[in-house]
């Protein structure tokens, strides 16, 4: 899809990976619906983006995903784009996991993405054409001691995206997931319950715009699955290589 011109939502664009990703779209020539919480930072946000809406968000409120693509046709006339990035962490063993936190990060970090994409595909299929990129993390790959919670949650995104591709083919709609390694961000600050795992704190983190260009590159080729690099790449299946490569990437604690 070509990004100039297209209609792209954005969700957590308050912070980290999703404002970094609005910024980039923007500079591409995208016009952004910025999606968050904290209305303070989505305006801040889109008085320096020319062209683009703020539009107040909790994700976790079918309402508010009904309103976001509401405001979103009535502005633009169409939507090309969802960004399903909102997201938090929960980084805690399984014998301390508690089943509340872990439903609140199935809400958001799972359940929101899927009644996002159910919100926005009826429209997406009567253009014939569309983009979901849903965020998931490399976590979701191996297998590490106090991430079960988080990791299962990014998992479960994984296979809802995957099926949801392959019921789309033929409809113009592409489903691609993006897989962020350990990245500086607030997530870290902001976990659900909790603490970076062991040793995550001395690992590099990319800049959240590395992850702007893989979901701008997820975008623009429909590719199933994106691994953050520079340049982002696809991974394809049997491509030992690609998730060598992402495995090779990923952190404890992201
Ligand atoms: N940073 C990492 O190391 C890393 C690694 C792998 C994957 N990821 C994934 O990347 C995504 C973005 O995270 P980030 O690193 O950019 O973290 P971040 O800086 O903490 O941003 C999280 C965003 O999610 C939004 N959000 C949280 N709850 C929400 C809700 N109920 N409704 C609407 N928005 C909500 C927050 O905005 P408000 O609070 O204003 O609502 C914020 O904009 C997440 O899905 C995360 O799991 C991050």
């Amino acid at each position: 899809m070509d990004i100039e011109g297209a209609v792209c939502l954005v969700t957590g664009a308050s912070s980290g990976i999703g404002a970094a990703t609005a910024r980039l779209l923007n500079g591409l020539g995208a016009r952004v619906v910025l999606a968050a919480r904290r209305a303070d930072r989505l305006d801040a946000l889109a008085s320096e983006l020319p062209g683009s809406l703020a539009v107040a968000t909790d994700v976790t409120r079918r309402e508010h995903l009904e309103r976001l693509v509401a405001r979103a046709l009535d502005t633009y006339g169409r939507i090309d784009v969802l960004v399903n990035n909102a997201g938090q962490g929960l980084h805690v063993p399984i014998e301390e996991l508690d089943p509340a936190d872990l439903r609140a990060v199935f809400e958001l970090n799972v359940i929101a993405p899927l009644v996002g994409m159910q919100c926005v595909l009826p429209v997406m299929r009567s253009q014939s054409t569309g983009s979901v990129v849903n965020v998931s993390s490399a976590t979701s790959q191996r297998v590490f001691p106090g991430l079960g919670g988080y990791s299962a949650t990014k998992a479960a995104l994984n296979m809802i995206s995957q099926v949801g591709r392959l019921e789309l083919a033929g409809s113009g709609v592409r489903v691609s997931i993006v897989y962020p390694s350990v990245t500086a961000t607030e997530f870290h600050d902001r976990l659900r319950a909790g603490h970076p795992v062991s040793g995550a704190r001395s690992i590099p983190r990319d800049p959240p715009e590395l992850v702007g260009e893989a979901i701008a590159f997820a975008i623009s080729t429909g590719e199933a699955h994106v691994l953050v690099g520079s340049p982002p790449r696809p991974i394809i299946p049997g491509d030992d290589e690609g998730w060598s490569a992402l495995l090779a990437r990923q952190t404890p604690g992201t």
